[in-house]
């Protein structure tokens, strides 16, 4: 495993993180024990989760939210200074009006919430899930920067952002003497490339770590899934995941996914290994975060590292999928 610098800050974080989304919503804890303990072992030492993640995203029920960062707490009890711990805050966490988004109000409550939840007294990175309209980027990064002072936080970081939005809090920061958004969490994979355009040009030129969520496309750049088949028993697709059928009926996804496989073919790999290494041969990627159900996938994903692909490679990927960008 190789461990990069997080944007222009010191932290040094894995090339490969692990998300924690399923925890709690497709699979049990003793499974999410064991994936914990697998990716540990790898050196994929930082942890994603978000207070939102849980049985809630599916039911709607947002009373049903937290159980990942309970999971995770858990299972972290004895290991807090050996993992990298990142959580989010914005989505709805409860049924009253100010039980989500960035105002101080909430972010002050969510974040014990999350503490609560994770049994540590810091978060390492904490990141806002996505742009808030409604809240004053002051009034967030004053709250967000408080955390930091309070050392209950020790970077903050935003997600679902685009670049002049990240550039609007940067400047509030610097006017302000706030700290600043240090990473950015977009999704990225060979199915969703729009960062390309805007996001990872700002974050080169600015130093902000880019840490990207989706490279295998949830799943659909492992070749699991087939156009008009069944989604096999135990996979996200057969659990009904919202995200993962949008992205299956984006026009154009099978054709991609079936264009890529000779690809991993001639190099002897899974179409995931090759799904992985094409994310992180942008030198821009600061990590790409995984998702996993099972101990396995993990070994099984990290084989091809730390190979990067070809040029050649890469312009055969994006005569298949630039469209994408
Ligand atoms: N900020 C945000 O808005 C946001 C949004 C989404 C995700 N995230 C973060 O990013 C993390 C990763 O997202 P993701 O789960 O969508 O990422 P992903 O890595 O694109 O997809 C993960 C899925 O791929 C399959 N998989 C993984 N390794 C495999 C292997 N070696 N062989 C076969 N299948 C394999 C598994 O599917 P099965 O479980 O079906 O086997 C797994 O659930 C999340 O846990 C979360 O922390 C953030």
């Amino acid at each position: 495993m190789e461990y990069r610098s997080l944007g222009k800050t010191g932290l040094k974080v894995p090339e490969v993180s692990l998300g924690c989304m399923a925890f709690g919503r497709w699979i049990e804890k003793e499974q999410s024990f064991r994936v914990m303990d697998a990716a540990l072992d790898a050196g994929m030492n930082l942890f994603d989760t978000a207070d939102v993640y849980g049985r809630g995203m599916d039911n709607g029920n947002p009373l049903q939210s937290g159980e990942s960062e309970a999971i995770v707490g858990e299972w972290l009890k004895d290991k807090r200074d050996r993992v990298i711990v990142a959580t989010k805050v914005h989505g709805k966490v409860g049924a009253g009006v100010n039980d989500s988004g960035q105002s101080r109000y909430h972010v002050m409550r969510a974040v014990d919430n999350s503490l609560r939840r994770l049994q540590t007294d810091y978060i390492d990175l904490y990141q806002v899930h996505r742009f808030d309209e409604q809240t004053p980027l002051e009034e967030s990064l004053e709250a967000l920067s408080d955390l930091v002072r309070q050392g209950k936080v020790r970077y903050i970081g935003c997600s679902n952002y685009a670049a002049w939005q990240i550039a609007k809090a940067h400047g509030i920061s610097a006017l302000n003497r706030l700290h600043r958004y240090e990473s950015v969490q977009p999704q990225y994979s060979i199915l969703a490339r729009e960062i390309e355009n805007e996001l990872l040009p700002f974050c080169a030129s600015e130093k902000v770590g880019v840490i990207v969520y989706s490279p295998l496309g949830r799943g659909l750049l492992t070749g699991k899934y087939r156009q008009g088949e069944r989604p096999p028993e135990g996979t996200r697709g057969a659990a009904g995941e919202k995200r993962l059928q949008v992205l299956m009926q984006e026009e154009g996804t099978y054709d991609i996914v079936g264009a890529l496989q000779p690809l991993a073919d001639e190099r002897g790999w899974t179409l995931a290994q090759f799904a992985l290494a094409w994310v992180l041969s942008n030198p821009v990627i600061t990590s790409a975060i995984l998702g996993v159900s099972r101990p396995e996938q993990i070994s099984d994903a990290l084989k091809a590292l730390p190979n990067r692909l070809t040029p050649e490679e890469l312009q055969a990927v994006d005569r298949i999928s630039g469209g994408r960008k």
